[in-house]
């Protein structure tokens, strides 16, 4: 089967600014792809590029296989939806759904039944005589999409376009959304800088910086297996510890303290290791800890009731550890002062460097 959207090498440049770099990347047929970093990162550049909007420096980017070159926006088998979707305010949601194909002059038989298919498919065919204003923001929003569905496009671009909408709306629409693209199957090509809608939402996920793309991978291996010490740091919350390599089964943390973790890095070099909060459990000083784990004593520093986890802070020769426990019934406190010994597992450790 061939890619959905292929970039070999692209680089984009405004001025001196290297918007994009090099970039490689393949999105597969029907798939629902995410580009995540912070703002600057060149994530809607590279769309733009896909869409047609701007055009690579240098580099090849091919869709379905054909090589785009200069085609224009109207000429690609894409639509992309923006976060200020601009509704036209006058026109009831079946005419700015059904517009862009009276403009290209498509009989009017065709586009009614283009239109009813795309406002079922953002399960809006009840709403379709209402003018905007009569909607909601997550009904403008679905309006926004069928727009672009209407043109049957094989791949959909989309620019943060939940990023105007508050959180709870926000949430119920990215379930939402991914329901129909599983439904309708057309790859989603999705950008945003929220690392939990990327998350949720992705098939796949590749993290940007200043124009480069770190990492991509299924949200797990993002999340728990991040290669670098930016996508360990941009993605959800963790603690980064510096340690020096001892060989590839092992790393030493400050204070002289050896733990296990796999790493390809050779022996003395400096690195990070990588550990999300949920992943420690805190014993007492006399309880059993299972065989093969790590463990490091420390003072329990701070502890925050947070409703449904606690976090605690540990200060440890290794440094200040933050461990996040759920709050189940019967789950043992510590409190600030307390002497514990923070454990977790060595699959649990990422090595990563700068
Ligand atoms: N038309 C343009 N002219 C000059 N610089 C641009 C232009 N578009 C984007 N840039 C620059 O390229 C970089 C990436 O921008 P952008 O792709 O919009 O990032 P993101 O969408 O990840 O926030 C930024 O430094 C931005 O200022
Ligand atoms: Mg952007």
């Amino acid at each position: 089967m061939t890619d959905a959207v292929t970039l070999q090498g692209v680089t984009k440049q405004f001025g001196d600014v290297v918007a994009v770099c090099d970039l490689d990347l393949a999105i597969a047929d029907g798939e629902f792809f995410s580009l995540l970093g912070p703002s600057g990162c060149g994530k809607t550049t590279t769309l733009r590029m896909i869409a047609g909007f701007e055009f690579p420096t240098t580099g090849s980017l091919k869709i379905h296989g054909q090589e785009m070159g200069l085609e224009p926006p109207n000429k690609r088998p894409v639509n992309t939806v923006f976060q200020s979707y601009a509704l036209f305010p006058h026109m009831t949601v079946e005419e700015n759904v059904g517009f862009g194909l009276l403009m290209k002059k498509l009989g009017s038989a065709d586009i009614a039944e283009r239109v009813k298919r795309a406002l079922d498919m953002v399960q809006l065919t009840h709403r379709a005589a209402a003018t905007p204003k009569q909607l909601s923001g997550g009904q403008q929003q679905r309006v926004a999409l069928a727009r672009a569905l209407v043109n049957e496009p094989e791949v959909l671009l989309l620019d943060e376009p939940l990023g105007a909408l508050d959180l709870k709306l926000r949430q119920a629409m990215q379930l939402e959304l991914k329901d129909l693209q599983e439904r309708v199957g057309i790859t989603f090509i999705y950008v945003t800088h929220d690392q939990d809608e990327a998350l949720t939402m992705s098939d796949r996920i590749g993290v940007m910086n200043e124009g480069e793309l770190l990492q991509v991978g299924v949200p797990q291996e993002i999340y728990e297996h991040p290669t670098s010490r930016f996508v360990a740091d941009f993605i959800g919350e963790i603690n980064l510890l510096p340690a020096v390599v001892v060989d590839h089964e092992t790393v030493r943390l400050l204070g002289n303290h050896p733990i296990s973790a796999s790493t390809g890095a050779a022996s003395g070099n400096e690195v990070t290791v990588a550990i999300r909060p949920e992943r420690f459990e805190l014993y007492d000083l006399d309880e059993p800890i299972p065989e093969g784990m790590n463990r490091i004593e420390g003072t329990v520093s701070r502890r925050i009731y947070h409703g449904d986890v606690f976090y605690y802070d540990v200060d440890t020769p290794a440094g200040v550890i933050e461990a996040k426990e759920e709050n189940r019934p019967g789950v043992e406190l510590y409190e600030v002062g307390e002497r514990t010994i923070v454990v977790w597992a060595p699959a649990a450790t990422s090595v990563v460097q700068e």
